[in-house]
């Protein structure tokens, strides 16, 4: 399976690391022989048509940060994703919020070259989700982005997958892992900018913590969420949105005198979405800390379930990023079969 893997920051690395961590388990148990011909970061792309030594290029990524270093065939093409043979394009590009690029570019360029896509970039799905699963139907080809909703914690699949004949109605949970880690070392007393510059030290953050902080990451899942999981047809424009950076501190301590927490909250519930900072009771099953995620799900037939786990943080990510491909896999496999 020949993979072209774009965007080279803590995920991408990550992810190179469970490849070359997880080469004979993906052979024996799910027949994959994962061959990565490109990797593209943002000052070039170094690629081979027999793979690439996947030790060197995270040995020169952790050295001096830039791929034009590896002594291999460097292509120069704009055009490199239409062009490089591959089965998979894996769009791992810094989110942009604003039009989505280049990420957006970049998918639109794979699915209509025949690629298979996965992405864990939320900024294509938040503004262009029905477009981009058209796109990929009409070329034949699958379009997967686990990682982009609960990092490592498989929310989209257990949604998706896992209620089979039931029907989600409504949804609430902690979907940022910054923010809720902040809001953890809060209430223990630690001021923001410092819990801030925890979380970008630790690699939780988004390139932009803005993002995080405003709530626009939580809004981007909440989209996502929203269109895959119940079918809406809705955008970022749809979101109420409230972030972190106005809570005054002495907010932890009123909601702490009622068994409480200020948690920031996403809700889609009768296509009124939200995400705002709200008191959380300790004993509400989404009441986690940390980078923990928790989403509860309302169902017709089988009441309510919660799904929690690690948000952020680049193995938890990589390993979404792994569960796709090997589905690109099976289905590929059942495709020729029949
Ligand atoms: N910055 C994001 C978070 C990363 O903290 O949840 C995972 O999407």
């Amino acid at each position: 399976m020949r993979i072209i893997v774009c965007g080279m920051g803590v995920v991408g690395q990550s992810f190179l690391k469970l490849l070359l961590a997880s080469y004979t388990t993906l052979y024996k148990n799910y027949g994959i022989k994962p061959r990565v011909v490109a990797c593209v970061d943002s000052k070039g792309i170094t690629y081979s048509p027999t793979g690439l030594d996947l030790k060197k290029v995270l040995a020169i990524k952790e050295k001096s940060g830039s791929l034009l270093e590896y002594a291999g065939y460097k292509l120069n093409s704009r055009n490199y994703i239409e062009e490089i043979d591959a089965e998979v394009f894996l769009e791992l590009t810094p989110t942009n919020l604003s039009n989505a690029e280049p990420g957006l570019s970049h998918i639109i360029s794979a699915l209509r070259s025949k690629k298979n896509v996965i992405t864990v970039n939320k900024g294509p799905l938040a503004l262009s989700f029905s477009s981009l699963i058209e796109l990929a139907d009409y070329n034949n080809v699958m379009f997967r982005f686990s990682g982009t909703v609960g990092g490592g914690t498989p929310v989209l699949e257990f949604a998706k997958h896992c209620l089979k004949g039931d029907k989600i109605t409504s949804f609430t949970g902690i979907l940022n892992g910054t923010t809720n880690y902040i809001l953890t070392r809060m209430s223990d007393g630690l001021p923001f900018d410092e819990a801030l510059r925890d979380a970008k030290e630790k690699g939780y953050a988004e390139a932009n913590p803005s993002l995080d902080i405003e709530g626009d990451d939580a809004a981007a899942k909440l989209v996502i969420m929203a269109n895959w999981i119940m079918g809406y047809k809705v955008t970022l424009r749809d979101v109420d949105k409230t972030g972190i950076t106005n809570i005054n501190p002495d907010e932890f301590s009123r909601a702490a005198s009622s068994g409480k927490s200020i948690k920031l909250i996403a809700k889609c519930d009768k296509k009124e979405l939200y995400v705002k900072p709200i008191p959380i009771s300790k004993d509400d099953p989404i009441y986690v800390n940390g980078t923990l995620n928790a989403v509860t799900f309302r169902s017709e037939h089988s009441g309510e379930q919660t799904i929690i786990g690690k948000g952020a943080g680049g193995m938890e990510t990589a390993s979404s990023i792994l569960r796709d491909l090997i589905e690109i896999k099976q289905n590929m496999t059942n495709y020729q079969l029949n």
